[in-house]
């Protein structure tokens, strides 16, 4: 059998932060060989499968060699022999040889790395792109982009509290057309950061560093960057991701920015406030990842008119996703594959989510390298969205530049899945309330 795997390797290269990654590569018995590199988040759900690191002083306790041992060990010598192109089965393998909840024993990181690599060394086998391997015949629709503009919270020291101010082009006709649109908000937004002196480079996934005085600023400092783009509301919309787990505790919101301390009620009344002054469309993470109670209260107020993404909250986990559909918290999951552990773990999330009639954002990580994989599985899923961050680094740029290949390529033309993506009516906005 050619797809049968003879080999297993893991090895050690860099990520977008400089910081020590796992890339395994996987050998068919034809020959071919797949990749598959793990990436790395900062702002972290305590759920989520964890990231096996050598601590200690080598590479500021960043090693991953404890992981790279686990690949060329215990992990090639159960995959040898599988069939790569059985994603389900060497998944199935992976999880079973680390069934602790975060896989926190062989790593999340040496287990995502690995099961990308059986994917794309299927794909590669079977001599198609790796959307077109996952797509399986079925039609799919290039994914509506959500382009970060200014990066704060984790990935920026904390300059303001909020993580990602992003846009989405609602307006765009085609995966082409949207990448103008942020390109041209993320250049103005720019240039108004440079009249103002406050242009001081860029944060972790490349959107500007946010440098304003409170977080609101950032806020309209964004809506304004899209009026001097010259879109319209609505055809350019604003998506916040609060990552509101990282200072946010036991229904407790505080703000380093302006030294607020809100409880759990004034924190989403504010949320609210900046939804009917602002053209947000997408609220990720809007409060902390154990606050249930409050994503439940904040999903019912604006859910019709907002996407309400958990990230944290949900960790790419089919149960939570399932549990948080029972209960009325959320309406759209984003599906990090190394949060679940394995691509099948993350396909599932995404199946279960679909099934819930929720929009499904497939995302890259803070941490990212030169690897595409994420571009084709939410191509290959029929995500419908995705996010890899802002608008400039060419670990971001990457992955764009990638959709861009595919769309211009054998893709039937109009296959955009546009505003249609988002699990609400298209809001009309008339401006500050
Ligand atoms: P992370 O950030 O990769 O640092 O977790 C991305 C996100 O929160 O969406
Ligand atoms: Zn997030």
């Amino acid at each position: 059998m050619d797809s049968a795997i003879r080999s297993v390797r893991g090895f050690r290269i860099w990520d977008s932060r400089g910081r020590p990654t796992v890339e395994v590569e996987v050998t068919l018995a034809s020959g071919i060989v797949g990749r598959g590199i793990a990436p790395a988040g900062a702002s972290r759900g305590s759920h989520e499968a964890v990231d096996l690191r050598d601590g200690g002083e080598a590479h500021g306790g960043w090693g991953v060699d404890h992981a790279v041992s686990h690949v060329d060990g215990e992990i090639a010598a159960a995959l040898q022999g599988r069939d790569a192109s059985d994603q389900a089965d060497c998944d199935r393998i992976l999880v079973g040889l680390d069934p602790t909840p975060t896989k926190a024993r062989l790593g999340g990181n040496s287990i995502v790395a690995t099961s990308m690599a059986v994917l794309d060394a299927a794909a590669r086998q079977a001599g198609v792109p790796t959307w077109r391997h996952l797509a399986a015949g079925r039609s799919v629709r290039m994914p509506l982009p959500q382009v970060q503009i200014f990066g704060g919270g984790a990935h920026a020291g904390r300059r303001t509290d909020i993580q990602d101010f992003l846009v989405m082009p609602l307006g765009a006709a085609t995966f082409d057309e949207a990448l103008v649109m942020c390109a041209d908000v993320y250049r103005v937004a720019g240039q108004r950061m440079r009249r103002r002196g406050r242009l001081y480079g860029v944060a972790d996934e490349g959107g500007w560093w946010p440098a304003f005085d409170s977080n609101e600023e950032a806020l309209s400092e964004l809506a304004a960057a899209i009026d001097e783009a010259g879109y319209r509301h609505g055809e350019v919309m604003i998506c916040l991701d609060i990552a509101a787990s990282e200072f946010g505790r036991d229904g407790r919101y505080r703000l380093a920015l302006g030294e607020h301390d809100f409880g759990r009620d004034d924190w989403i009344e504010l949320l609210i406030r900046w939804i009917d002054r602002y053209p947000i469309v997408s609220v990720e993470d809007p409060v902390a990842e154990d606050d249930e109670a409050g994503m439940k209260a904040f999903t019912r107020a604006v859910a019709g008119r907002v996407q309400v993404i958990g990230d944290d909250f949900l960790v790419t986990s089919a149960a939570r996703v399932d549990h948080a559909v029972g209960i009325g918290c959320c309406n759209a999951v984003l599906i990090k594959p190394n949060q679940a552990g394995t691509i099948s773990e993350a396909a599932a999330a995404l199946a279960r989510a679909r099934d819930a009639q929720w929009g499904t954002i497939v995302s890259a990580r803070s941490g990212e390298t030169e690897d595409v994989s994420i571009m084709h599985l939410a191509l290959g899923w029929d995500a419908g969205q995705l996010k890899v961050g802002s608008f400039a680094r060419s670990e971001r740029m990457a992955k764009w530049n990638e959709g861009l290949r595919i769309e211009r390529g054998a893709f039937p033309p109009g296959a955009f899945a546009g505003a249609g993506a988002l699990p609400v009516g298209r809001r009309p906005w008339s401006g500050p309330g």
